[in-house]
């Protein structure tokens, strides 16, 4: 699929068909995403990638409000960076995730993006800590790492492809001729 026609098919997914995303595809789908650029070339994106059923729904958890979709996801990748190789391992892990939600699109699979960093567990809810934290009491999360994000992917139920609402983005782009 041509880059553009993928960057316009592509569309956030939250529910999955029960199809089963094989592990060489999950692979080629991070190992897409091993290259995308990174601050000094720190590399500091780390992924921990969960198929358990039980392990996702646990994860959909997380937040009382925008994850609990997930807990149809057949895979859930935890998006973490490491502290210690830059400081700028939020923007690397940002990057990082978009390669993994287009590499997904290119195999046929979707994706969606649910928001980890700065999220409190429950809304309104301070002293009930948040959604890192939750995360942290029962997936193996290295303590030098910080998390931004899961994106949870699968393939469509859907035979068609939801079409992009026509917009008027011309307020978005400056040109300076
Ligand atoms: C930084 C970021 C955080 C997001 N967090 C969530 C989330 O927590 N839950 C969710 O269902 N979608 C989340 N999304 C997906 C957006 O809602 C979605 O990308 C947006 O509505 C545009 O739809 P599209 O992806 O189909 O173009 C997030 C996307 C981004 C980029």
């Amino acid at each position: 699929m041509d880059f553009f026609e993928l960057t316009s098919r592509r569309r956030s997914l939250r529910k999955f068909s029960d199809r089963k995303v094989e592990h060489h595809t999950i692979e080629k789908i991070l190992n897409a995403a091993l290259t995308a650029p990174s601050s000094r070339n720190s590399h500091s994106t780390r992924f921990l990638v969960v198929e358990d059923r039980a392990l996702i729904k646990h994860m959909s958890y997380m937040r009382d409000y925008g994850s609990a979709f997930m807990a149809e996801a057949p895979v859930a990748v935890l998006v973490m960076g490491d502290k210690n190789a830059t400081d700028l391992w939020v923007d690397n892990c940002a990057i990082s995730a978009t390669f993994v939600q287009l590499a997904a699109e290119a195999e046929g699979l979707g994706s969606c993006w649910v928001h980890v960093a700065g999220r409190e567990h429950a809304k309104g809810h301070p002293e009930m800590g948040d959604a890192e934290s939750y995360l942290r009491t029962f997936l193996p999360i290295p303590e030098d790492c910080g998390v931004e994000c899961v994106i949870a992917m699968g393939y469509s139920p859907y035979t068609e492809v939801k079409p992009r609402p026509e917009k008027d983005n011309s307020d978005k782009v400056a040109w300076l001729k």
